[in-house]
Parts: C-alpha cells; sequence; structure tokens
C-alpha cells in the first residue's frame, strides 16, 4: 500500500498487533506515531521503524485517561500538522481474571470496558475533528471475534468489543460525508510471544496459527486508498473459526 505523506496513530503499538501494524504502515511509507502505556517498549517500535529507514515518534499514552489521549493528539499534529490514520490496538482482556461474571471484581470489568471501549471510543473523539478539518481520514479499531460469539469468563471482553464494532458502524456513518472511513477488524487468536500454540491449528478451519501479520495486512488495506468506499464494516480474520462448530458435530 501506499501511504507516502499519510499520518498515523497506531495505540498499542508496542503489542503483538499494534507493533506488527505499526511496522506495516511505516514500511507502506507512513510516518507513525507509536503509542502505548509502556514507553519503553514503545521506543523500541519506534527505534526498530526507523532503524528499519522508516519515521516513527513513540509517545507515552494511556487510552484510559482522555487528559493523555488528548496530549498525544495534539502532540502529533503539533509535529506533523495532520492525522491520515488512527488505528486502536490498545486492548486485550484481564490478565488475572475469573471465570464468571458473578465471580469478577468490578474493577477488572471496569478496567476492561475502560480500555477496550472508552478507549477505542476516545482516541476516535480525540482524532475527528482534525480528520473532519482536513476532509480525509482513515480509522480502523481492532475489535475480536469474541464480540460476535460467547465466550465463557471473557464477558467484559466480549461486551466492550461488541461495543467497539456498534460504536465503529454509527461513527462511520457520523463521519462518512467528511470523506473518512471507519471501519473494525475482527481477529481470532493470534498468539503472543510465549503463547502455546500447539492446540490453535486445530480450531480454525485453515489448520494453522495465526500470525499478526495477518492482521496487519487486513489494516494496511483498510487505511490505503484502496478502501476509499468502505465504510462501517467489520472484518473477520479467523481462519473460519467463527464461521463452523469445529470439532462439534
Ligand atoms: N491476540 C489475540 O488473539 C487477539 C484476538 C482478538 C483481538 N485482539 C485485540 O487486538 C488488540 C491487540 O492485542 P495484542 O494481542 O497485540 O495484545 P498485546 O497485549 O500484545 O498488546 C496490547 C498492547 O496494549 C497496551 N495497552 C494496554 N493498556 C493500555 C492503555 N491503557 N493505554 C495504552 N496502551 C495500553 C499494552 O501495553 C500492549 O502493548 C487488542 O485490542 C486485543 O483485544 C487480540
Amino acid at each position: 500500500m501506499n501511504l507516502e505523506s499519510k499520518v498515523a496513530i497506531v495505540t498499542g503499538a508496542a503489542g503483538c498487533i499494534g507493533s506488527t501494524t505499526a511496522k506495516r504502515l511505516a514500511s507502506d511509507g507512513a510516518a507513525v506515531v507509536v503509542c502505548d502505556v509502556n514507553l519503553e517498549l514503545a521506543q523500541n517500535v519506534a527505534d526498530a521503524i526507523i532503524a528499519d529507514g522508516g519515521r516513527a515518534t513513540a509517545i507515552e499514552t494511556d487510552v484510559t485517561s482522555t487528559e493523555s489521549i488528548d496530549a498525544m493528539v495534539a502532540q502529533t499534529i503539533d509535529q506533523h500538522g495532520r492525522i491520515d490514520i488512527l488505528v486502536t490496538a490498545a486492548g486485550g482482556s484481564a490478565r488475572e481474571r475469573a471465570s464468571t461474571v458473578h465471580g469478577s471484581s468490578v474493577e477488572v470489568i471496569k478496567q476492561v470496558l475502560d480500555v477496550n471501549l472508552r478507549g477505542a471510543i476516545f482516541c476516535c473523539r480525540a482524532v475527528v475533528g482534525q480528520m473532519i478539518a482536513q476532509e480525509a481520514g482513515k480509522i480502523v479499531n481492532v475489535a475480536s471475534i469474541v464480540a460476535l460469539q460467547g465466550s465463557p469468563g471473557h464477558a467484559d471482553y466480549a461486551a466492550a468489543k461488541a461495543g467497539v464494532i456498534a460504536f465503529s458502524k454509527t461513527l462511520a456513518l457520523e463521519v462518512a460525508p467528511h470523506n473518512i472511513n471507519v471501519n473494525c477488524v475482527s481477529p481470532g487468536l493470534v498468539p503472543r510471544p510465549g503463547t502455546r500454540v500447539d492446540h490453535i491449528p486445530a480450531t480454525n478451519y485453515l489448520g494453522r496459527v495465526a500470525t499478526p501479520d495477518t492482521v496487519s495486512n487486513l489494516v494496511a488495506f483498510l487505511v490505503s486508498d484502496e478502501a476509499d468506499f468502505v465504510v462501517g464494516q467489520n472484518y473477520v480474520v479467523d481462519g473460519g473459526r467463527s464461521l463452523g462448530l469445529k470439532g462439534r458435530r
């Protein structure tokens, strides 16, 4: 994809999908603002992009704080004068969680909703003013197939990601008249470093393990000019997992 002259913000850009996406958009020519609550890891991603000949700046950003988001957006506009692309990849389920809603603490549920749902909403809210002024922009929010199916133990996360999809559809309609495209991608299981992978091929219909670039390839298309007529859609990248009852006939 040709993203020369584009300025892209990627949240959660120190993580598995976010870092792969940040590197992909940079290799396609974008100047990438690498945002993460973990500045040290975000800086490593930005350094790797620069070492590869790309353009990147790391900014510490906590998507649960509107002050932090607004400061990051203001710094991006100061530095680059525009924002063409936003990818919200900050998120994830709680690391230590109960197996039921009634067993989950209120704090954990609030944190999962804050990072995954409110984080995406407030990042979008913070950039659309600039995109409207430009009469152009592309936003991709990272949801999950868990939003489309039940997944015991992940009710808060499922609700947050379903909310991200619903929010994106409505935002898409609000801003489409300004030449801004908002869409979602919903990955299936994408192993992070250290995740056990031996069982994964049996969970999808391709029979193999997804890599983060299966997601970033799609994001790169959706933020490109080639996707100019794609509005308010949710694209599932899961090797067919959510289409059928694998192994339960
Ligand atoms: N990996 C998967 O199997 C999978 C599947 C479906 C959806 N997703 C979604 O994809 C996105 C990326 O997931 P991943 O697998 O790369 O996870 P990851 O844990 O590798 O990366 C998530 C990143 O978000 C950052 N983050 C967490 N809280 C934050 C906050 N408050 N502010 C800013 N950054 C914060 C973390 O520091 C981390 O770098 C998430 O939204 C996740 O829900 C992942």
